[in-house]
């Protein structure tokens, strides 16, 4: 890739704010939750993939392994132009820097409103009344390919705060404001970090997967279930609209501390780090198959409906 000059750079980094863990961990997020419902409940893949296809012909992103690749949907479209849906990413709950306050007001269309909304449609059996414009067909693809997007972004510490302080009084977007020694390419600020996983994971799998992508997807996932197995997990249950909030206190107390601005961070502010981006990965995938489990287990129309 050419180096962009650094007024590019600047440029670029004013104009698309980045909103997501770059692709490795949505990727990763979808992987794990695939492989755990493979195991535990196969149908729910079948069903899964038997939505996406209704939107297939409009992504060049998906090829054999839909589930998994669909996974970046929700950024490839926001690339492309669709800005509306680009604030259903995050949710800016407040985080003060010591000392510092400001009133903020709540925005409502936020990363806990669109999960909810996508899991509003896609537990419906029949279309909603009122929106025939839309066939139920790519309904439920757009749906379906925005929730598991969605699901990961809400497990990545920095889209749900953004921070207020004396250096950012309009606050710093989820950390993409606050600069950081460059450590390697594109990772210079602090949103950046936690993207790539904590630079764990920064060199981006672009789908359609080869065999060889799905292969390294699929060992990064198992070599983070091994160590986060969900069995770890006393809260993955806990409703959706409590997600953000576990996020509030990983940025609080890991992502913001110890940490300077316009500095390098240290060997033990990566360490820590990626344990709890790694965590976030794994809880995100548990949370996102368990959630596809509630959705569409217990009714009995779906067999109907499926058929
Ligand atoms: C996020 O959205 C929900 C639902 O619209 C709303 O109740 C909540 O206040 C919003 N949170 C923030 C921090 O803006
Ligand atoms: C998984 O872990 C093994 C053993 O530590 C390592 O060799 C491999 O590179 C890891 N794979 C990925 C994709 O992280």
């Amino acid at each position: 890739m050419l180096r962009p000059t650094l007024v590019a750079t600047a440029l670029l980094a004013l104009l698309t704010p980045s909103h997501c863990w770059w692709r490795n961990g949505h990727l990763i997020t979808a992987r794990i939750a695939y492989d755990h419902l493979l195991t535990t409940n196969p149908s729910i893949i079948a069903k899964a993939e038997h939505m996406l296809a209704g939107l297939s012909v409009f992504t060049t992103f998906e090829g054999d392994y839909p589930f998994v690749e669909c996974a970046t949907f929700a950024d490839e479209i926001k690339d492309e132009g669709f800005e509306d849906q680009s604030h259903w990413h995050y949710v800016d709950t407040p985080l003060f820097a010591e000392g510092y306050s400001a009133q903020v007001y709540p925005e409502i269309y936020n990363v806990t409103w669109s999960i909810s909304e996508m899991v509003t449609y896609l537990s419906k059996a029949q279309s909603p009344q009122n929106d025939p414009s839309v066939s139920r067909k790519l309904g439920e693809g757009f749906n379906l390919r925005l929730l598991i997007h969605y699901v990961g972004d809400v497990h990545q510490p920095l889209h749900t705060v953004s921070r207020y302080s004396k250096e950012h009084p309009q606050n710093d977007q989820g950390g993409n404001l606050f600069e950081l020694q460059e450590m390697e390419e594109q990772i210079d600020e602090l949103h950046a970090l936690w993207d790539s996983v904590v630079t764990t994971f920064s060199h981006d799998i672009i789908p359609p997967f080869s065999p060889q992508d799905w292969l390294y997807i699929g060992q990064a996932s198992a070599n983070i279930t091994s160590l986060y197995p969900l069995t770890s997990f006393p809260d993955i249950d806990a409703p959706h609209t409590e997600w953000a909030k576990e996020g509030y206190e990983l940025a609080r107390d890991y992502v913001y501390a110890g940490i300077v601005e316009g500095g390098m961070p240290s060997e033990e502010y990566l360490e820590q780090g990626k344990r709890v981006a790694w965590r976030q990965l794994a809880k995100g995938g548990y949370r996102l198959a368990s959630l596809l489990e509630k959705m569409w287990t217990h009714k009995q129309q779906e067999t109907v409906f499926l058929n």
